[in-house]
């Protein structure tokens, strides 16, 4: 099978060196040889080390894509353009597609299936989720049959390291994240990461290849970890609880209508997930037969996500030479319910002036918005009083109109933080029970 290699970044050069220095033994392994005719790159003249066969690089993503001799196209641009164009040129001309492009996937990937559909070719993306995780393969194929009722994942690894940090070292949030800058586990810029935009990405494509439905990036609600303080971070834990970044891609009330969204929130000490710590990943499913499962492993670098691009590589190869194709994402017409109708639990915690009758105020404008509180812990602060509740499964848009009216409070200081909670269920020891209690 001779492979078009686009880009040749960390994941490229990676791959690249896995097809070059391990071609054999891949052939023996798998019955299938794999041939790099040609790599497109920006910028010919930069030095790619050893592994890349300096001969195979071209400055001419298109015509590499166009050329007739090629089997099967692996896209590691990233990015939207050109990325698209040539993924659709792939895939119109009858080559299979591997690619780790969770944001082409989160604006375009309905399309690009159908269109892979279209030509009867596979379009793989294995690697754009959780790295080296197999995390789309065992949604796709192993749960086919699979009622999933809920996907739960820390698919960012730079936040789930600062969370991670923040908790056991008790550190701040702007102090974990210059450390990890020094450190390259995170970007220079870390917006991407830490305002949730690249756990959105991945938890459209889960919610799609889980429920089938046409979930856009932009569809997922998402909230990042800056306003997460290491006070509350401290607080979750006395609770019993850690706190994480979570993807969340789930049915709501039973179905059809999904919840799909991205936030911090505490969850259960007890959880399989609370134990997910610095930059490793982890994808928690529960199907109605099934019952949980989770996959946990290393979410990003380019060996670990070159493999799980190979993987992809090796289906599609057999794929062809079969004249089959992966089987396609399932159907399903969901409505994805809006954030104000979906209830859970919620840690908040308020400064508020320490004197007679505040208490029974704030307990008032609880009580008005059907907001009802199962636990509260009052510390004093001189003059002030921290007030912490945790709250029992209440609407998210009532949880908001409280706040809301909490900070016009005249003895309301400041609400600090706020933050969902994962309840383990009622009866259940809690490993694995966890479960947020949304619904309508
Ligand atoms: N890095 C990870 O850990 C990771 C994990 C999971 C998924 N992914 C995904 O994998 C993909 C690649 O990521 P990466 O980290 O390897 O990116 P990267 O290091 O920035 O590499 C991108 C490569 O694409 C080349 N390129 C850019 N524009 C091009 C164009 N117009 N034509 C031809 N080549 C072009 C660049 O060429 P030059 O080298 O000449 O600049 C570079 O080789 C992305 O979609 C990313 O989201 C990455």
């Amino acid at each position: 099978m001779r492979v078009a290699l686009l880009g040749c970044g960390n994941v490229g050069s990676a791959l690249a060196e896995l097809l070059t220095a391990h071609g054999d033994e891949i052939a023996a392994r798998t019955g299938t040889r794999l041939e790099l005719v040609g790599i497109a790159v920006l910028d010919l003249a930069k030095d790619r080390g050893p592994g890349v066969p300096a001969g195979l690089l071209t400055a001419d993503a298109k015509a590499l894509v166009e050329r007739p001799d090629v089997d099967v196209v692996v896209e590691l641009v990233g990015g939207i353009d050109p990325a698209r164009t040539l993924v659709e040129t792939a895939l119109r001309a009858g080559r299979p597609v591997v690619t780790a492009n969770k944001a082409l996937l989160a604006e375009a990937g309905a399309e690009l299936a159908a269109l892979a559909a279209e030509h009867g070719v596979d379009l793989l993306y294995e690697a754009a989720v959780a790295g080296a995780i197999p995390v789309i393969r065992p949604l796709r194929e192993s749960l086919a049959g699979e009622r999933v009722l809920r996907v739960m994942g820390i698919v960012n690894g730079t936040t789930n390291y600062i969370l991670t940090r923040m908790t056991e070292d008790g550190s701040d949030y702007e102090e974990v994240l210059a450390e990890a800058q020094e450190l390259g586990l995170a970007e220079r810029d870390p917006s991407a990461d830490v305002s949730g935009d690249d756990a959105a990405a991945k938890a459209a494509i889960l919610a799609g290849l889980a429920f089938g439905s046409e979930i856009l990036g932009a569809d997922v609600f998402r909230e990042g970890i800056t306003g997460v303080r290491a006070v509350d971070v401290a607080y979750a834990s006395r609770l019993g609880y850690v706190v994480k970044l979570l993807a969340v891609a789930e049915l709501v009330d039973g179905g059809p209508d999904i919840s799909v969204r991205v936030h911090p929130a505490m969850v259960p000490r007890s959880h399989p997930l609370a134990s997910v710590r610095g930059a490793f990943n982890a994808v928690f499913v529960e199907g109605a037969a099934a019952g949980e499962l989770m996959l946990y492993g290393r979410g990003a670098g380019g060996a670990p996500t070159a493999s799980a691009v190979l993987g992809d590589l090796i289906d599609a190869a057999r794929n062809l030479r079969a004249g089959a194709s992966a089987p396609p994402p399932r159907r399903h017409p969901a409505v994805v319910r809006p954030m104000e109708d979906l209830r859970s639990a919620f840690y908040l915690s308020m400064d508020v002036a320490d004197r007679p009758g505040v208490l029974a105020a704030v307990a008032a404008v609880f009580g008005r918005h059907q907001v009802s509180i199962r636990a509260m812990e009052q510390v004093g602060l001189g003059d002030e009083a921290r007030l912490v509740f945790l709250t029992h499964a209440a609407r998210e848009g009532d949880v908001r109109a409280t706040l809301d009216e909490l900070r016009r409070l005249e003895a309301v200081d400041r609400v600090g933080g706020v933050l969902r909670v994962i309840e383990p269920e009622v009866g259940d020891a809690g490993v694995g029970a966890a479960a947020p209690a949304v619904g309508g």
